[in-house]
């Protein structure tokens, strides 16, 4: 891993052992995580794996049923409140008031958190988040990528050391979603710590660091390059012939984990580079493919951590 020995000073989230039952079924399973600071720390995995749960025991929200750690230096289970304090926390659904301006919902959170000058303060926001002309627009009425601007503004406004954001760009289009990001790393710049959940492999290359999570289950963290590489994964990309055709007969043989189409491509992956190799070799001589070995791309490494957690806990 890329970290060694880390400087307490140096951490923002610090976690072992969390694990958290609703109704008696586990959806968080021993957990633990190091976030450093001023790290952009991406949270991947499929729906209902948890993502949103560890978020809110991270930031003392939810009391987890076993397990400790320190998030800004204080204790999850003791100093929630001071914790909550130093945290800007974005909810997966839009939570600031439809039926209030862009600036009416900036002044109220500044006043939420007792800062003095709110005006002032929303001011500076509407000008930081690039909302000039809009201030006085229902945030009912902002398109996706405006909301979830307004809603990164509102939870960076009271100045927090630490900013949760729980899948901020789902639904919002590739533009709205590159300037969105270009505003976290410019907030990371200025010494902010990121965790940031989301389903989308190119936001999940513009992390430090990321985690993959399954079922509960931490299944591989690390730099973008050190989870495709801890993967073991051979992979092939193939192109010409029937490759819908081609997909269903490498379907289940031995060392194919997944055989899926991308575009005018099929990927063909597996961990058993032989098993792989050898019952590839009887279609590689087939003149109408053409086969090339290639690295993995990240979303071939998580579809594969997906399936084969599906298989190993439930
Ligand atoms: N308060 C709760 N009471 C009961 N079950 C819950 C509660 N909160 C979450 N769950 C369940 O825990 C599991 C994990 O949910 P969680 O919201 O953490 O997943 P997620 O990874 O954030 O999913 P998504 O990508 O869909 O947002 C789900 O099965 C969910 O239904
Ligand atoms: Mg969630």
């Amino acid at each position: 891993m890329s970290q060694t020995a880390i400087n307490a000073a140096d951490i923002a989230i610090e976690v072992s052992g969390l694990s958290k039952s609703f109704n008696g079924r586990e959806v968080v399973h021993d957990l633990s995580m190091t976030v450093r600071r001023g790290m952009i720390y991406g949270f991947l995995g499929p729906n209902g794996s948890g993502k949103t749960t560890t978020i809110r025991m991270l930031c003392g929200l939810l009391t987890p049923d076993s397990g400790e750690g320190t998030c800004l230096g204080y204790d999850i289970r003791r100093d929630a409140d001071k914790i909550k304090r130093r945290v800007g926390y974005m909810t997966q659904r839009f939570s600031l008031y439809q039926d209030l301006s862009v600036r009416e919902n900036l002044e109220f959170v500044a006043r939420l958190y007792g800062m003095r000058g709110a005006p002032r303060a929303a001011r500076a926001m509407i000008e930081r988040i690039g909302l000039n002309g809009r201030e006085e627009q229902l945030a009912g009425e902002l398109s996706g990528g405006w909301k979830q601007r307004l809603a990164l503004g509102a939870c960076t406004l009271p100045n927090p050391q630490l900013l949760l954001l729980d899948e901020p760009t789902a639904g919002v289009d590739p533009k709205a979603r590159r300037e969105f990001w270009n505003e976290i790393h410019a907030l990371a710049a200025e010494g902010l710590t990121v965790l940031v959940s989301t389903h989308y492999m190119d936001e999940a290359e513009r992390c430090h660091e990321i985690a993959y999570i399954a079922y509960g289950h931490l299944l591989a963290h690390g730099t973008v390059d050190e989870v495709i590489a801890q993967s073991a994964l051979t992979t092939y990309t193939v192109t010409g012939g029937d490759l819908n055709r081609l997909s269903a007969e490498l379907a289940d043989k031995p060392g194919i984990d997944m055989a899926a189409p991308f575009g005018t491509s099929l990927h063909v992956s597996g961990r058993d580079k032989a098993a792989l190799e050898q019952t590839i070799a009887a279609f590689r001589s087939r003149s109408d493919l053409h086969w090339q070995q290639s690295e993995p791309s990240l979303e071939d490494v998580f579809i594969e951590l997906m399936s084969r957690s599906k298989d190993n806990f439930q």
